[in-house]
């Protein structure tokens, strides 16, 4: 699962969309986590989809990301200031990829 830790454990390497990105990053195989306040681990992320289904103020969109071992898209936190800390990410996730951070 990702590391609820992580902004402490990891430093900001690089910025997307509008996000933070935690590294190490070393692509294309490994990516680090897009986001701080809803933080999606691209290395766990395995393209299940069920958080772009089911977060009700479409937080996520998908980012291809050719030649990762684990899915070739992910879950990036485009919209990551609209969420409105439901948790249904975090349930619905079945690698625990996601954590969302409450302001
Ligand atoms: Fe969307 Fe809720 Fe997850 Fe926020 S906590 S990203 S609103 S599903
Ligand atoms: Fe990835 Fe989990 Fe969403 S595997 S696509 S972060 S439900
Ligand atoms: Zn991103």
């Amino acid at each position: 699962p990702i590391d609820p830790d992580f902004a402490h454990n990891r430093d900001v390497v690089d910025e997307h969309e509008g996000h933070d990105v935690w590294g190490p990053v070393e692509e294309p195989e490994t990516l680090g986590i897009h986001g701080t306040h809803v933080a999606v681990d691209f290395d766990i992320c395995l393209a299940d989809g069920a958080c772009l289904e089911d977060c009700p103020v479409d937080v996520f969109e998908w980012v291809e990301t050719p030649g990762h071992p684990e899915s070739e898209r992910k879950a990036d936190p485009a919209n990551e200031s609209s969420c409105i800390d439901c948790m249904l990410c975090v349930d619905v996730c079945p690698v625990d990829a996601i954590d969302v951070n409450p302001a």
